[in-house]
């Protein structure tokens, strides 16, 4: 007697498992106990699954490329400073596209960002000493900001270094996470770093900290 409540367990689990998953596992449709034909609802559609082929469209392709001459919304990247980090005349952009308002909230969204997508190989301080040192990707001794070149690259290099990838090819580009915007916070962020090692006493302006360091 005891078996039969096991074996019907044992059929109710596998029945489940088998017909249960139908459809969300398999790409195939879901047996159905109320068919379609005699029982009509809304459970299949007709639709096209991506980079599929049919027979419905010219071209063969279930892909449509954009209409001609449309951009989609917000897409529009009319301004070379902002989307390309370079100037007008095609030279390299010193400085931040005047659109954009570089404040505290500014930089604290490239920092932000800074340690989710840069951090792990420049490190905290951008000293090129991030976690991935460690698991022995070794080769990135250019990707210390603190010196001459980094310091005196402009800022529009760098957004080309982060939207292509840097020259070499050995940072690879991190267009596709981060919009244009994101990457001069980013910048901003960098730059940050980067000043923060060339601290002078002339900084501190602060009375009550001068006092404690002994400065006039
Ligand atoms: C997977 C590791 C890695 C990550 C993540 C990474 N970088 Fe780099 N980066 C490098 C290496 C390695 C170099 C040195 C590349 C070379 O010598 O070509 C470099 C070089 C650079 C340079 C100098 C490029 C030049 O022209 O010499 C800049 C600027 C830079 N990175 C910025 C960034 C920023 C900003 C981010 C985050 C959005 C970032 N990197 C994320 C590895 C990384």
């Amino acid at each position: 007697m005891r078996n039969v409540y096991l074996i019907t367990a044992f059929v109710a689990v596998a029945l489940v498992s088998v017909l249960g998953l139908r459809g969300t596992k398999f790409t195939s449709p879901p047996l159905e106990v109320f068919p379609e034909w005699a029982f009509p609802g809304m459970k299949n559609q007709p639709k096209l699954r991506p980079q599929a082929d049919s027979k419905f469209f010219a071209d063969g392709r279930a892909d449509r490329a954009p209409v001609e001459h449309t951009v989609m919304r917000g897409m529009l990247r009319e301004d070379e400073h902002l989307n390309t980090g370079k100037t007008a005349s095609g030279a390299w952009a010193r400085g931040f596209p005047s659109e954009l308002k570089v404040d505290l909230a500014f930089v604290k969204r490239g920092q932000q960002r800074y340690e989710i997508y840069c951090q792990p190989c420049h490190g905290a301080t951008g000293f090129g000493d991030g976690i991935t040192v460690r698991y022995g990707m070794g080769a990135v001794a250019n990707a210390n900001y603190h010196n001459d070149r980094l310091r005196q690259m402009t800022d529009g290099e760098i957004f080309s270094a982060i939207t292509n990838g840097s020259p070499s090819k050995n940072m690879q580009p991190y267009a596709d996470k981060l919009q244009p915007v994101e990457r001069w916070e980013v910048i901003a962020y960098v730059r940050a770093l980067q000043r923060a090692q060339l601290g002078t006493a002339a900084d501190v302006t602060d009375a009550a900290a001068k006092q404690t360091l002994g400065l006039k």
